[in-house]
């Protein structure tokens, strides 16, 4: 697909990699509109781009926004959905663990009601995580969503075919998602990399690039594209 001229609706587009995405689509010409829950937050990151409130928890709301922009070509979710547990399973709080699968809901709300609305030769863009096939201490939650996720691309490609949908799995990248921009903030992600194939965190764009490759290429459905520094292999 040739993104210029098309239309594309981001959700969690207003932070880290939704964001570099937008900005991505936007360079290239296409028309993207960022949406998230407090969507206000990225009104200086994003001039001239559309933002919209939407929380992806909520179906009704999701298929009013679809419907609302509809038609479009692109969509690509990377919202967090809420907050994910962590630590050892075995004294995990169940309530934690069964609520970090708002992610989950949250994407397939935005396939159930957005693919009706989606071009025939559209692309759908997911966001999973390297620990879906490789945990690590204390991401088990984390471990199972990723899993999910990835698992329902698979499975639910046949159904949108010709439309596509893939899914990106980032390794540790440095965004908002922990915390603020700051020394310490890069410090620290840099350090979750240390012993890795590639000793760094990883940048919101170069996901955002791996993401504008799964729109562009048009042979490539039901799949992940690792962007992860070497996680896998590590
Ligand atoms: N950063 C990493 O190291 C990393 C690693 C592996 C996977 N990932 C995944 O990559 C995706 C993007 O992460 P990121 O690092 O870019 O995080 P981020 O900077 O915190 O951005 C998350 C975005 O999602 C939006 N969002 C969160 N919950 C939402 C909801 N319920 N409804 C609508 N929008 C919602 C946020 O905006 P509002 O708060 O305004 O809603 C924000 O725009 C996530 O799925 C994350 O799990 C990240």
């Amino acid at each position: 697909m040739n993104v210029e001229g098309k239309k594309a609706l981001v959700f969690g587009g207003t932070s880290g990699i939704g964001l570099a995405t937008v900005k991505r689509l936007t360079d290239l010409g296409a028309k993207a509109v960022a949406i998230s829950r407090n969507p206000d937050r990225a009104r200086d990151a994003l001039p001239g781009i559309t933002l919209k409130a939407c929380d992806v928890r909520d179906g009704d709301a999701v298929a009013a926004l679809c419907k609302e922009y509809a038609p479009y070509d692109i969509l690509v979710s990377a919202a967090t959905g809420g907050e994910r547990a962590t630590g050892p399973f075995l004294k995990m709080d169940m309530e934690g663990y069964k609520s970090s699968f708002a992610k989950l809901w949250g994407y397939a709300n935005c396939v159930r009601f957005g693919a009706e609305h989606l071009a025939k030769d559209g692309s759908i863009v997911l966001v999973s995580g390297a620990p879906a096939r490789r945990s690590r201490p204390g991401q088990i939650a984390l471990a199972s969503v990723g899993g999910a996720v990835e698992a329902f691309v698979r499975g639910v490609a046949p159904e949108l075919a010709p439309r596509r949908i893939n899914v990106v799995s980032p390794g540790v990248i440095n965004t908002p998602m922990f915390g603020p921009a700051s020394p310490e903030r890069d410090a620290l992600a840099d350090k979750r990399c240390a012993g890795h194939l590639i000793p760094r965190a990883g940048t919101a764009d170069e996901v955002a690039q791996a993401i504008l490759f799964l729109i562009q290429n048009d042979f490539v459905t039901g799949t992940t594209v690792d962007v992860d520094g070497g996680w896998l292999l590590t």
